[in-house]
């Protein structure tokens, strides 16, 4: 079966075909537009919709004729159905649903954050349910019990700002542009992570929710207080701040997983694809299996959304029937 994923719930348009005798994604494109929302500091919904209904056509048609397939070689369709913003949700769903009635064929409405957590079983060697998993995005920072395919228990999460959403919020603070998260690790490479002392927020706390605004306060205040700024003085910042990420997520995570029981920890989302916070998280968690995906495949992707698809696709589960769902939480699947 070859399985179309199409990927639009933010300001990436990603598009990619999962094989599944192959066990493989066979082709895969993905358009960013985040130079486009550079100059806004952050994603313009309107504008995000509108890219997304001029790429998604050339690029699916790409990804067909990249291994020279036929739209009537598809099997299936599976989109982002949410969470995410709700206009260029809008225009995966009506491609997808579109697309799956003239070739009359089924689709299907993925949650955006299974497909972070799943695609880590594309992996070799992958991950066996049940594991503890960490989602760190633009919009979420989970701590999950996945159980099984599809039985997710959410056992920590942010009570305010995502952890991508502080790095994003800190880059701008520090006046270098969207998306912050790679923005601020490069910078990093030239500060000591010991240059300030930020809080690691919530972590003497006894559960496993995270709060990210404060330790954006903290930096805030931090460039306030600063009577003179330059380049060494900002790594050093962004070095300090992505320590203090890192640390609390290893904190929360250690704790999850003595909790939960769990023995293998399953990290995905767009943060998971800073290096720094990989090796702290190995590091830190010797005595625990860790699992990341390929860097390419912890931001947003059509390759996850392909993946996750053939598991319901392939057991006949048409269920998740919401044209979209902006909202959508992961423990209502
Ligand atoms: O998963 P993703 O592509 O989209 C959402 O589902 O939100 O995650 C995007 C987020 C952004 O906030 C971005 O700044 C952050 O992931 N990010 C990073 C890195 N690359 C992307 N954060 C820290 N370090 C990175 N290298
Ligand atoms: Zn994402």
């Amino acid at each position: 079966m070859n399985i179309l994923g199409i990927e639009t719930s933010c300001d990436e348009t990603g598009i990619a075909i999962y094989n599944t005798e192959k066990q493989s994604i066979i082709s895969e494109q993905l358009f960013s537009q985040a130079s486009k929302h550079a100059e806004y500091g952050g994603v313009v919904p309107e504008l995000a919709s509108r890219d997304h209904l001029i790429k998604i056509i050339p690029l699916i048609k790409l990804t067909l004729e990249e291994v020279e397939l036929e739209f009537s070689d598809l099997d299936g369709i599976a989109y982002t159905a949410g969470p995410g913003l709700r206009g260029p949700l809008l225009i995966g769903a009506s491609m997808a649903k579109s697309l799956a009635f003239s070739l009359k064929i089924p689709s299907i409405g993925i949650h955006h954050m299974e497909a972070h957590l799943l695609i880590n079983l594309l992996e070799d060697p992958a991950p066996k349910f049940p594991f503890l998993t960490l989602l760190i995005s633009g919009g979420h920072c989970l701590l999950i019990n996945a159980k099984e395919m599809g039985s997710y228990e959410i056992v920590g999460q942010t009570i305010d700002d995502a952890v991508g959403e502080a790095f994003d919020k800190v880059s701008k603070l520090l006046e270098l542009g969207y998306p912050g998260g790679p923005l601020i690790e490069k910078l990093a490479e030239s500060g000591d992570s010991s240059a300030f002392s930020f809080p690691r927020p919530m972590t003497n706390k006894d559960n496993l929710d995270f709060s990210f605004s404060g330790l954006k306060t903290a930096v805030f205040y931090t460039l306030k207080d600063t009577k003179f700024i330059n380049k060494q003085i900002k790594a050093n910042i962004a070095a300090s701040f992505q320590d203090a990420v890192a640390d609390t997520l290893l904190i929360k995570s250690r704790k999850a997983l003595e909790e939960t029981k769990q023995n293998e920890l399953v990290i995905g989302g767009g943060v998971a694809s800073n290096k720094y916070i990989r090796k702290k998280l190995v590091e830190g968690l010797k005595d625990n299996k860790i699992y990341f995906p390929p860097l390419e495949r912890c931001t947003d992707n059509g390759a996850m959304v392909a993946f996750a698809g053939s598991f319901y696709l392939s057991n006949n589960n048409h269920a998740k029937n919401d044209l979209v769902r902006p909202k959508w939480p992961l423990s209502e699947l």
